[in-house]
Order: C-alpha cells, then sequence, then structure tokens
C-alpha cells in the first residue's frame, strides 16, 4: 500500500474508532502500558514526548509521573483520538499535558529537547516504523531513552485472522506491516538503525478475556485498525465478517466467552550521552 494512503486508513480509521477505543481495549492493552511505563521509570519534571498517543491512556498516567514541575507532549495522527484524550485529562489539574496531532515519522521538533520518547502500540500501524524511530532518537536529549511496545509474534496472537479477513474484502490491505517489528529481532534491530544502544526487549504473553461475542466483535471491527474499512462494509458482508472471525477464535472459547492469547513486545533503548 502508498504510504500515504495507509496514512489515510490510519487517520481517519481511528477517527472512527476514537469512541469505542477505551471500551473495547482498556483492560485488555493495560499490561503492555504497565509494563511500558515501568520500564520509562519517568522522575518528576521529566519532559516526555509520546507519540501515538490515542485516547491518553498512557499519557495521563505519565503526566502524573513527571507531575506539575514536568511535561508530556502526547501526539497522534488523529484529531478524534486527541479529542477522547483531552476529554480523559481534563480532570488533570497540573495541565502539564499539551496534545498536537502529529505524524509520529515526522515530528514537529527540534533536535535533543526529550528526556524520555515512549510510544505505547502504535509502531504497528506506521508505515515507515524505522523512520519514527529515527526521529524519537533524533529528538530524545543525549543520554534519554525511549520505551516502545508493540504486538508480538502473529502466531502468538489469536485474533490475528482479523487481517486477512477484512483485507480480502477490500483494495489494498489495512496494516500491511502489522507483525513485522514484533517478529524475532527485528525491534531491536531498528531501535539499533536508529542509533540506539543498551536495548533491552520483553516479550509479555497475555490473554485477552471477551465475555461474549458482541464484546470481541466491537474490539476487532468497531474500536480498532480496522474500523473504517469496516464501516464501509455493508450489513450482508459485516454478517459475514463477524461470522469468520468469531470461527477463527472460536479455539479460545470459554463459556460464553473466549480468553484469546496474545504477545506483547516492550523494549528499552538509550540514545547515547554523547
Ligand atoms: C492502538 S492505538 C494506541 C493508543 C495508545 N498509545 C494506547 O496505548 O492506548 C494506535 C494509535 O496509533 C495512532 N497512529 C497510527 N498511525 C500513526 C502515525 N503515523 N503517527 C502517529 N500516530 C499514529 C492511531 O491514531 C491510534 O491512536
Amino acid at each position: 500500500m502508498e504510504p500515504q494512503l495507509q496514512r489515510r486508513v490510519q487517520r481517519y480509521g481511528w477517527d472512527k474508532a476514537a469512541k469505542f477505543y477505551d471500551d473495547s481495549w482498556k483492560a485488555q492493552l493495560k499490561p503492555a502500558q504497565d509494563k511500558l511505563l515501568e520500564i520509562a521509570d519517568l522522575q518528576l519534571g521529566e519532559k516526555v514526548l509520546e507519540t501515538s498517543c490515542g485516547t491518553g491512556l498512557v499519557t495521563l498516567r505519565a503526566a502524573r509521573q513527571v507531575a506539575n514541575g514536568g511535561k508530556v507532549i502526547a501526539t497522534d495522527l488523529s484529531e478524534k483520538m486527541i479529542d477522547e484524550a483531552r476529554k480523559l485529562t481534563n480532570g488533570n489539574s497540573s495541565s502539564n499535558i499539551q496534545f498536537q496531532r502529529m505524524d509520529a515519522e515526522q515530528l514537529d521538533f527540534e533536535d535533543n529537547q526529550f528526556d524520555a520518547a515512549i510510544c505505547s502500540l502504535g509502531l504497528m500501524y506506521f508505515p515507515f516504523p524505522a523512520k519514527a524511530l529515527k526521529e524519537m532518537h533524533r529528538v530524545l536529549k543525549p543520554g534519554g531513552r525511549a520505551v516502545v511496545a508493540i504486538w508480538g509474534e502473529r502466531k502468538n496472537c489469536g485474533w490475528a485472522e482479523l487481517f486477512p479477513i477484512v483485507d480480502k474484502r477490500v483494495a489494498s490491505d489495512v496494516c500491511p506491516m502489522f507483525f513485522q517489528q514484533g517478529t524475532g529481532d527485528t525491534l531491536r534491530n531498528s531501535l539499533q538503525s536508529a542509533g540506539f544502544e543498551k536495548i533491552e526487549v520483553e516479550r509479555m504473553s497475555v490473554t485477552l478475556d471477551y465475555p461474549n461475542d458482541k464484546v470481541a466483535l466491537m474490539a476487532a471491527f468497531d474500536g480498532g485498525a480496522v474500523a473504517l474499512a469496516y464501516q464501509k462494509f455493508d450489513d450482508q458482508i459485516k454478517a459475514e465478517i463477524h461470522q469468520e472471525y468469531l470461527d477463527s477464535i472460536e479455539p479460545f472459547r470459554v463459556g460464553s466467552g473466549y480468553e484469546v492469547p496474545g504477545e506483547f513486545v516492550v523494549a528499552y533503548a538509550k540514545k547515547p550521552a554523547s
């Protein structure tokens, strides 16, 4: 897919997904977000860049950690995701968060600005993830750290049939490189190529709990990456893909719900001090 088209699919797809996102994914993504924040070890007063901040699930927690003397600049490609994030953070009295709509591959910041750069579950959607990592490296101060969380290997993500089910009904794949960075040593190598050192990569096995078909379908189709394509399907196609997706996660059925396996990869990397 043309990078420009992929960005448009992402931007407007996440606009559609925004109002379903937290109900669909908040609980499921928490283990990866917890690990990212633990590894980032944000300190009072630090200046943090967040790329692909989404609805602000990590942003708010990061802002509390750096507190009033610090700052989180939270960026995302989707205006509607940022709108949701603004709602979430309205109660953040310290107002040390600044939101900006921005492509993670083209950061509108000077070099050497941030103590830490974080990206939670965003890299899979960028046409050129390596470029986004180079941008994180560029804007970090010497000695600053990047922490990135992504989905892991396709074979370890029980929900992965979602993409081929949708892709065979649209002109071009929705997320062509989704599992690329999470496979083998790819993320480590990308971080190294971006100029980082002291890289540590951790894989985490998780279970996505869906109490029933309805919640599993909402997470897959309304609240995530395929939302734009999905909204354009007619009712018959929607019914077909619902069934195909439920068939694909049937091996993970427990009672009336599902316990779908998933894998996250969380990586720490440091920009050399000089
Ligand atoms: C799965 S959500 C993750 C949101 C949030 N970081 C979290 O952990 O809940 C993926 C986010 O990546 C954003 N995104 C996709 N492509 C992007 C790009 N090229 N630049 C910046 N953000 C992008 C989407 O708009 C969406 O908000």
